[in-house]
C-alpha cells in the first residue's frame, strides 16, 4: 500500500483543513495509508508521534474550520541539510515517499528541494548506517504535490489560492461595519490590509467595498499621489458622500518604492482636507475563522486532485501544483510557477511596474 504524507505549511488560511480532508479521505479512497505530519516540517524533523496514520473518521468536522488543526510552524532545522536528513530518515521509518504540503510558495520551494536532494540523502543514511539499503530500497523516489494555501493570492498561474475568498469576505465584512459608524460620523478611515508583497486583496477589498482610494505594491500611485488623492476624496465629498474609506495594502510603496504609511495618509486626509480621520489595522483578523464555501469546494477538489497527482507521478515529472484555472482544476510545474510569482517581486523591485501589472494580469 502506497504510503502519503499531509502536511499544512506556513502561515495558516481557512480551507487548509478542507484540503487535509480532502487528502486523507482520497488517500483512503484510493486504498493508500495516509499520514499527517502535526506542526508543518517541524513534525516531519521530530517525527514519531508528530507523523500519524489518518482514518476516515479523524477528518470529521474539518471542511468549515478555520485555521489549520493539524497544526503549521515556522522550521529552521528544515532550512539546513542535517534536517532534512532527519526527515528523510523519519519518513522511511514510517514508510512514507509522497508529501502533499499545501502552503504558500517558499513551503512549496523547500519541498522541491528536498526531493532533489532526497537520493542523496537516502546515500548518505546508509553510508552513516542509519538504514540499510533493503529499507532505503523500495523509497528511491520522493513524490511531492503542492497545495497553495494562502489568503495572499500571491502565487502565479492559479486564480485563486486556498483562503483569499474567505479573508476577501472577512475583509469586506470588517469594512461594512466600519462603514456604518464612518457614514454617522462623517469621517474618514484608512485601513490596511494583508497581502505580504501582493495587492489582490486590497484590490478587491476596495472594488467590493466601493473605497475612494486603494494603495497597491504592483502599481504605486503617480509621483504626485498626495494632490491626487486629496484631490479624488475632496470631489466625493462635494458630491454629497458621507464617509471615506482608503484601503492601503500592507506592502504599498510609493514609485521610489518608499512604504506607504497608513499614518501619513491620515495625516494628509486631516490636515489637507480637514476629515477627521482614524487608521484600522485589519490585521489578523484577515486569516482566521471559518472558510467559505467558495474556499470548502477549492480546497476539496483540489485535495482530490493531488492525491491523483501522487499516484500518477513519475520519477521524471516534475513537482506539480494544483492550481484553478478559468474554473477548472489543474496541475502546473511547482518550480514554474514560483519562479512567475518571484517575476513580479522582481519587476517591482527594478521600478518596472508596467511588467509588475502585466505579469499579474497574465495571470
Ligand atoms: O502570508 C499570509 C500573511 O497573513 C500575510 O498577509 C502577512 O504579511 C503575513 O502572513 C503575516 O505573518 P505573521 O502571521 O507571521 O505575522
Amino acid at each position: 500500500k502506497r504510503r502519503i504524507g499531509v502536511m499544512t505549511s506556513g502561515g495558516d488560511a481557512p480551507g487548509m483543513n478542507g484540503a487535509v480532508r480532502a487528502v486523507v479521505r482520497m488517500s483512503i479512497a484510493q486504498n493508500c495509508e495516509v499520514y499527517a505530519i502535526y506542526e508543518g516540517y517541524e513534525g516531519l524533523v521530530q517525527g514519531g508521534d508528530m507523523i500519524k496514520e489518518m482514518g476516515w473518521d479523524d477528518v470529521r468536522g474539518f471542511l468549515s474550520e478555520g485555521g489549520t488543526l493539524i497544526g503549521t510552524a515556522r522550521c529552521k532545522s528544515f532550512m539546513e541539510r542535517p534536517g532534512r536528513l532527519i526527515a528523510a530518515k523519519n519518513m522511511i521509518v514510517k514508510g512514507i515517499d509522497a508529501l502533499i504540503i499545501c502552503g504558500g510558495d517558499g513551503s512549496l520551494t523547500g519541498a522541491d528541494k528536498f526531493r532533489k536532494e532526497w537520493p542523496g540523502l537516502l546515500e548518505e543514511l546508509i553510508q552513516k548506517q542509519e538504514l540499510t539499503e533493503e529499507q532505503v530500497e523500495p523509497f528511491k523516489h520522493l513524490n511531492i504535490v503542492g497545495l497553495v494555501g494562502s489568503i495572499d493570492n500571491d502565487l502565479s498561474m492559479t486564480d485563486a489560492t486556498i483562503g483569499c475568498y474567505s479573508s476577501l469576505g472577512r475583509i469586506c465584512e470588517s469594512v461594512d461595519y466600519i462603514d456604518a459608524t464612518a457614514f454617522s460620523h462623517q469621517r474618514a478611515f484608512v485601513i490596511e490590509v494583508m497581502g505580504r508583497h501582493c495587492g489582490w486583496l486590497a484590490l478587491m477589498a476596495g472594488v467590493s467595498c466601493g473605497a475612494d482610494f486603494v494603495f497597491l505594491p504592483e502599481n504605486p500611485p503617480p509621483l504626485d499621489w498626495e494632490d491626487d488623492m486629496c484631490k479624488i476624496i475632496k470631489k466625493h465629498r462635494e458630491l454629497g458622500k458621507r464617509k471615506t474609506i482608503v484601503i492601503v495594502a500592507e506592502g504599498a510603496h510609493d514609485r521610489y518604492l518608499k512604504k506607504i504609511s497608513p499614518a501619513h495618509v491620515r495625516d494628509l486626509l486631516t490636515n489637507k482636507l480637514h476629515l477627521d480621520t482614524r487608521i484600522t489595522t485589519l490585521g489578523h483578523v484577515q486569516r482566521g475563522g471559518t472558510a467559505c464555501a467558495y474556499d470548502r469546494m477549492l480546497s476539496t477538489l483540489q485535495g482530490a486532485e493531488a492525491v491523483k497527482a501522487v499516484l500518477e507521478a513519475t520519477p521524471e515529472t516534475p513537482s506539480p501544483v494544483i492550481c484553478m484555472i478559468e474554473n477548472k482544476i489543474v496541475r502546473r510545474p511547482l518550480l514554474e510557477a514560483v519562479k512567475q510569482t518571484h517575476e513580479v517581486a522582481e519587476a517591482i523591485a527594478a521600478k518596472d511596474f508596467d511588467r509588475a501589472m502585466s505579469l499579474r494580469d497574465a495571470e
